[in-house]
């Protein structure tokens, strides 16, 4: 279980004269769930999308299951097994919910009826919805489908960017519930939170981003425990 699934070196990433991501290192591990939680622009989201190809990071590498993927086209890297649900969900609305599970699954030819199935077991609302357009569903039902679509990729590595956003506490512990079998079923999860405590909880191994770079680093339970953690993301109530 220690071989490494996502190794992350020296990564940067600029937006004109921004630096966004300033040199951050991480790793993730086969069977594992890695969060990487932060503030609200600490530059999680841009760490994802220059892993997934969506930004070309301005230096640095990105290696999955040993070969290096640095600044590849965003479609050869999903077709390698790494898929993203990305902020906001960005599901298509106006086609249906069963639409929108086999855009997922846009790069295999097989046989999708098992794997549609498989995502119905997960989330049996979008089986009761399958014809209902994405964007009449609600924002919890949206981010289900955006996993369940992910997932329909049969993912090895699948990254979350902050499912929880703007969702109520009690659709959260759902999605994070999902997070657990998804991760129980073995595939590998990278989990982007600024719900630290929920992330927190649910993770093997945690990084804290601020600015840019890696400040903290631990087992979720450490950071859990952690003075530095806790008075900043976890609030007062800190448990
Ligand atoms: N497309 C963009 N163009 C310019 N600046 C950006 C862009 N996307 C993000 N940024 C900036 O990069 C920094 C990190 O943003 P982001 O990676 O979205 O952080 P997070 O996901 O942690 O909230 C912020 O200062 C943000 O304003
Ligand atoms: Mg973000």
């Amino acid at each position: 279980m220690s071989e490494e699934v996502l190794q992350i070196t020296d990564l940067y990433v600029s937006y004109g004269g921004i630096e966004a991501v300033r040199g951050i290192n991480f790793n993730v591990r086969a069977g594992e769930i890695v969060t990487l939680i932060g503030a609200n622009g600490a530059g999680k989201s841009s760490t994802l999308r220059a892993i997934s190809g969506l930004v070309k990071p301005a230096g640095g590498n990105v290696t999955f299951e040993g070969e290096d993927i640095t600044g590849k086209d965003p479609t050869m890297i999903v077709s390698k097994g790494l898929m993203m649900v990305p902020e906001g969900r960005r599901i298509f609305p106006n086609l249906t919910v069963l639409e929108n599970l086999k855009i997922g699954a846009y790069l295999r030819n097989d046989d999708l009826e098992k794997d549609i199935e498989t995502v119905y077991g997960y989330f049996p609302r979008l089986k009761e919805r399958s014809w209902q357009e994405g964007g009449t569903l609600s924002g919890g039902e949206q981010q289900m489908l955006a996993v369940g679509r992910a997932l329909m990729g049969k993912p090895k590595l699948l990254m979350m960017d902050e499912p929880s956003l703007g969702l109520a506490p009690i659709v959260v512990q759902g999605i994070f519930e999902i997070i657990r079998r998804i991760h129980e079923a073995g595939t590998t999860v990278l989990l982007i939170e600024q719900n630290a405590n929920m992330a927190l909880h649910v993770a093997d191994r945690a990084y804290v981003i601020e600015n840019g770079k890696i400040a903290i680093e631990g087992t979720g339970r450490e950071l859990l425990e952690n003075e530095k953690v806790r008075a900043a993301y976890l609030g007062s109530a800190g448990k």
